[in-house]
């Protein structure tokens, strides 16, 4: 029975506390929870004990237990929360540092390219990711054998009619011609998609600007001048350009262009492979038939277009060496723009 007195006892201390600090808290717990606390000797001492006082007497610890293990846990949760607000308003308290993000080198040189060519009266248009064949082949004058739309290259969602996911923002430019009137002056950036093993040189999605101008009189001398322009506001002011004739279906007369290399000056590295140059952008007037294709009349009207690649002109800028690393999201990688605005 004297047991069962001292029990009553510390039970009633144990309901009746309230700690006068942090400190005083942990000595309660120290008391009755520890591993040489009261509550141990307790079951040590149940352990003794049979019959009809033993079910008593097992409630009585437990409910001991149950009130000091609750009344520590609440406390101490109440004490945090305490610090913490003091914590708050305590104004003399350094700030934390919080890590700042930025901004990915593809968006930050998406935004060049478009504010170098809003500089030239040029707006921005945009275009859907799914299309047709019609808006990213026919329109634009490729024949139906093209190696282009083979399986290889693009990839189908349904055929029969063909809706596929671009493979060139050229498709863009066969929506604005239908849905504007001359003159145009567009650049249309977006992603594009192409059936590609994934390596340092190839990925399956990337990103493109084309570049549109349509109107009356339009020449290649116009083109040039404005690649000219682009090239020296990306690549600096010694930056020139040259253009060597190709083939593109929807541009006659079509060029490659290539830019002296910013990392020699064109005296030979091994980022140009010792050439001095770099290829940056497809180009061309716009072939009559996709005019035509677009209901615009190509006895009245003449233009150019262009095309490149977001991630070939941010390698080039930034002497990026692996595509790969522009997906990965690799922060060692990432935070080397940070200082880029
Ligand atoms: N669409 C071409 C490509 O993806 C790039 C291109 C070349 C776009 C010439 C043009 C152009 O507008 O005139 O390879």
């Amino acid at each position: 029975m004297s047991e069962l007195t001292k029990i009553s006892d510390l039970l009633e201390e144990v309901h009746n506390y309230i700690p006068k600090d942090q400190e005083d808290l942990e000595q309660f717990r120290i008391k009755f929870l520890s591993k040489k606390g009261i509550l141990n000797d307790l079951f040590a001492e149940f352990k003794q004990v049979s019959g009809e006082e033993r079910k008593v007497l097992g409630q009585q610890i437990n409910q001991i237990k149950d009130v000091s293990t609750s009344k520590v846990n609440e406390y101490k949760a109440l004490f945090a929360r305490e610090t913490h607000s003091k914590q708050l308003n305590d104004i003399s308290r350094p700030g934390e540092f919080a890590e700042l993000g930025s901004r990915h080198p593809i968006s930050l040189v998406r935004r060049e390219i478009i504010e170098i060519f809003y500089k030239l009266g040029f707006s921005i248009s945009e275009g859907p990711e799914i299309e047709d064949d019609w808006h990213v082949f026919s329109a634009l004058n490729f024949p139906p054998e093209h190696p282009a739309r083979d399986m290889q290259d693009t990839f189908f969602i349904e055929k029969n009619p063909d809706i596929l996911l671009r493979t060139h923002t050229s498709s863009v430019q066969v929506r604005a011609m239908q849905n504007l009137a001359p003159p145009l002056r567009l650049i249309m950036p977006g992603r594009v998609f192409r059936n590609e093993a994934i390596s340092a040189r190839a990925h399956c999605i990337f990103h493109q600007v084309e570049g549109l101008f349509v109107d009356k009189n339009v020449s290649f001398a116009d083109l040039k001048q404005t690649l000219l322009f682009f090239a020296r506001e990306m690549f600096g002011k010694e930056a020139k350009i040259r253009l060597r004739p190709s083939f593109f279906p929807f541009t006659e007369p079509s060029a490659e262009v290539d830019v002296s290399c910013n990392i020699c000056n064109g005296s030979g590295c091994n980022v140009c492979k010792h050439t001095g140059w770099l290829e940056i952008l497809g180009c061309g007037m716009v072939h009559p038939n996709v005019l035509e294709n677009c209901n615009i009349d190509s006895t009245i009207y003449t233009g150019y277009a262009f095309g490149m690649g977001i991630e070939r002109i941010t390698m080039l800028k930034y002497e990026v060496k692996d595509l790969r690393l522009y997906f990965e999201n690799d922060l060692r990688f990432l935070g080397q723009f940070k200082s880029v605005v």
